[in-house]
């Protein structure tokens, strides 16, 4: 399920002695009254890798660095130190990695800079972070990939040693050699949520133009179609990094080959940019503003198989997959825009990712069509 094929024999290696030190930790944590034991043991990684984490993500003075799982603090300390992040904060279940990342902070002179929590990751706020750094395990990594879109803001970037995030593929990878082996480094940046019908209309010497833009969203793999003058085209080489989509459309009007280069920022259900037009009688750079038609996602989506319950409870999104009498509370649950992508256990695994347009819910349910209409409860 998490891909272990594509681990390299190091990696194995890596993960059995994880494994292996998972149990001693254990123990070792029922000794020091631990709240539970950890997810994971404590490797630290090497310093080289480190230092390729932080400039791969840029890191500066207007970021705020949360290490989920920061063993002796090296990865935020390194970031206040070298990188110059504004402030850094550190979350260890272990008493005494909190201790030791303390004592670092204090002969790195960085104490005014960083906090060091002990606590569960998985209880930690992450919201206010810019730049999220992990090395945990690829299991770990896939139950916190929803506190992530739920609690980080599009444009967070998060990097993470050694292991993926799944089905969420890195925007960069990188290998790092290091004292021992080579390493890996994931690079993702956190995408805002675009899926939907956005709407914008041209001015033209004939009358208005109107534009209605689909798109559907799979973490920041996107695609859609333009349609204008009952015209549909694909979207071509749409990318979307944080918060910043671009895309490109490619038709003809009045008999010439015309191509659009939009790119803009999405800012809630507005996105604002530029056009930029090759070809005919409209060439030249413009300025792009879109609007997403408003949605609800809310209710009971209804098809053969089953049912989807859908809510948002003090500002989160849950849902609830029904089949007769079972209920199963899907944990694993994104929401982009009118887009939504689950993942739920019924029999194995199984992948569901859908867009809602009015009482409409459409989308592939386990790779197979699939269409859900609101029940009227
Ligand atoms: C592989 S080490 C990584 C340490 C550090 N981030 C680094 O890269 O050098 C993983 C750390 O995560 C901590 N950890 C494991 N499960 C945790 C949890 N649920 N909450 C907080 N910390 C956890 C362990 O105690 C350990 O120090």
């Amino acid at each position: 399920m998490f891909g272990w094929r594509w681990l390299s024999g190091l990696t194995l290696s890596l993960v059995s002695l994880l494994a292996v030190a998972t149990g001693v930790a254990f123990i070792v944590s029922i000794a020091s009254l631990q709240e539970r034991p950890p997810d994971v043991p404590y490797v630290p990684t090497p310093y080289e890798v480190v230092r390729e984490m932080l400039k791969v993500a840029r890191v500066g003075p207007n970021d705020i660095v949360y290490d989920l799982g920061c063993g002796d603090g090296r990865i935020v300390i390194t970031a206040i130190k070298e990188f110059r992040a504004k402030r850094g904060v550190g979350v260890d279940i272990d008493p005494q990695r909190i201790r030791e990342s303390n004592e670092n902070a204090q002969k790195a002179g960085v104490t005014d800079r960083v906090r060091f929590l002990q606590q569960d990751l998985f209880q930690t706020d992450i919201g206010e972070a810019t730049v999220i750094t992990l090395y945990l395990l690829p299991s770990v990594n896939l139950r916190l990939r929803p506190k992530l879109f739920r609690e980080c803001r599009p444009g967070t970037r998060i990097v993470s040693h050694d292991f993926d995030m799944g089905e969420w593929e890195a925007d960069r990878t990188l290998r790092v050699r290091g004292p021992y082996r080579e390493h890996t480094v994931y690079y993702w940046v956190l995408p805002a949520g675009v899926a939907g019908t956005w709407r914008w209309s041209v001015s033209t010497p004939q009358g208005e133009r109107r534009y209605a833009l689909r798109l559907r969203q799979r973490f920041q793999k996107v695609s859609g179609e333009v349609a204008a003058d009952g015209q549909a085209t694909p979207i071509t080489n749409a990318q979307l990094v944080g918060t910043h989509l671009r895309f490109t459309v490619i038709r003809e009007i009045e008999g010439q080959k015309v191509t659009m280069r939009f790119s803009g920022q999405v800012s809630g259900d507005t996105v604002r940019g530029t056009v930029t037009i090759q070809g005919g009688p409209f060439a030249g750079k413009r300025e792009w503003v879109a609007k997403r038609d408003p949605v609800n996602l809310e209710g009971t989506w209804r098809w053969q198989g089953g049912a989807l319950r859908i809510d948002r409870r003090n500002g989160a999104w849950t849902a609830t997959y029904l089949q007769g009498d079972r209920r199963t509370l899907i944990s694993d649950f994104y929401v982009w825009g009118a887009g939504i992508y689950l993942t739920v256990e019924n029999g194995g695994t199984v992948t569901a990712e859908g867009v809602v347009d009015g009482n409409r819910l459409t989308g592939t349910w386990d790779g197979k069509p699939w269409v859900a209409i609101r029940a009227k409860d």
